[in-house]
């Protein structure tokens, strides 16, 4: 069965997806059985396309390169076009919305209500959009259980990289006491490049320049963006409902490089490390800069590489490394949503 997406967003994850899907089409029909097709875009900016029957993938990318505008999608009967985002997900005949407009860590809107508007319709939801996941959790996911349809998140906490999906599934049965790791490419980008020398402020710059940075580099450089996937992190997969405003965070904007190079004399490193923890006084989670050994696995995790390290009962600690953000790599983990979505699976 084809599984139909209306994309809310269409900025560079909605754009990843997209090309993921055409340049994989045959591939994942072929050797998965998986096919899908995007029946609706609506964007705030780039405007609104829908069709029951499909949207052309390689005229979208095509049209959204040249002028940016989905109204210069081409017209044919049955086009319907301007619809915002709760009509195209109440009225279209998506199976899945795929919530990949901007991250709001502060109100988690309007993610948070076309997550709600999607599951009291009947549609699953996917996203890397960590507002409705860091704030909403656990109304969400009794809404989806209640509607009998799916919350995917995959991508929230370090994009394609299998941050959620592996313990929940390779770890099942231990008890995982602790997660900690490197949730914030921008940051760790900083400090690698504040080790060679660099100022803050450059490679700050840098980061930017590279795309590493949201659009406003508070979140990153405070910590807040980390401070979003602890939260997640420890209502996923430590089943707590831990909240925003229970974890201390402090971010790395008032490190200098004198701070650098004292690490440096002490065989350490600063990393800034997002940690939750599970313990007979319950659970905690903070966001801070520590200063770690070389032997922490983490300490090698350079440039925007995230890292996370799962402590548990049964298996040890277990460290996986990866990428935190990229087209390809966060277009991928809505994909792998949608693929356990369409085969039943976690
Ligand atoms: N700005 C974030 C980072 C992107 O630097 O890791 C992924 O949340």
């Amino acid at each position: 069965m084809i599984h139909k997406l209306a994309l809310i967003g269409f900025g560079t994850v909605g754009q990843g997806l997209a090309e993921i899907l055409l340049d994989k089409a045959d591939t994942l029909r072929d050797t998965i059985g998986f096919e899908a097709q995007i029946v609706a875009i609506s964007d705030l900016l780039k405007g609104a396309v829908y069709h029951p029957d499909g949207l052309d993938i390689a005229t979208l990318l095509d049209v959204i390169k040249k002028t940016g505008n989905l109204d210069d999608y081409p017209d044919q009967l049955g086009l319907e076009r301007g619809w915002d985002s709760l009509k195209t997900i109440q009225e279209t005949n998506a199976d899945s919305i795929v919530e990949v407009s901007y991250t709001d860590i502060e109100t988690g809107q309007p993610a948070i209500d076309h997550c709600r508007a999607a599951f009291t319709s009947g549609k699953h939801a996917v996203m890397s959009n960590k507002g409705p996941v860091a704030l909403a959790y656990e109304e969400l996911s009794r809404l989806a259980e209640e509607n009998n349809v799916r919350f995917g998140f995959e991508g929230t906490v370090m994009s394609g990289t299998p941050a959620i999906r592996m313990p929940l599934t390779a770890l099942t049965g231990t008890d995982i006491r602790e997660a900690r790791g490197i949730f914030n490419g921008t940051t760790n980008y900083i400090l690698t490049e504040m080790e060679k020398g660099l100022d803050y402020e450059v490679a700050l710059q840098q980061a930017q320049q590279l795309g590493y940075a949201e659009a406003d580099p508070t979140a990153d450089v405070e910590g807040y963006d980390a401070m979003g996937k602890v939260v997640i992190l420890a209502n996923v997969i430590m089943g707590q409902p831990l909240k925003k405003s229970d974890v201390p965070c402090k971010g790395i904007s008032h490190l200098t490089s004198a701070d650098i190079e004292q690490a440096t004399r002490e065989g350490k490193r600063w990393k800034l490390i997002g940690r939750v923890k599970k313990d007979e006084n319950g659970i905690s989670g903070s966001v801070a800069p520590e200063m770690i050994p070389m032997t922490d696995p983490l300490a090698s995790i350079m440039g925007a590489t995230n890292a996370i390290t799962y402590e548990s009962d049964l298996a040890g600690p277990i460290t996986l490394v990866g990428a935190g953000a990229g087209r390809v790599e966060t277009g991928f983990s809505i994909l792998i949503d949608l693929i356990n979505i369409a085969r039943g699976q976690i």
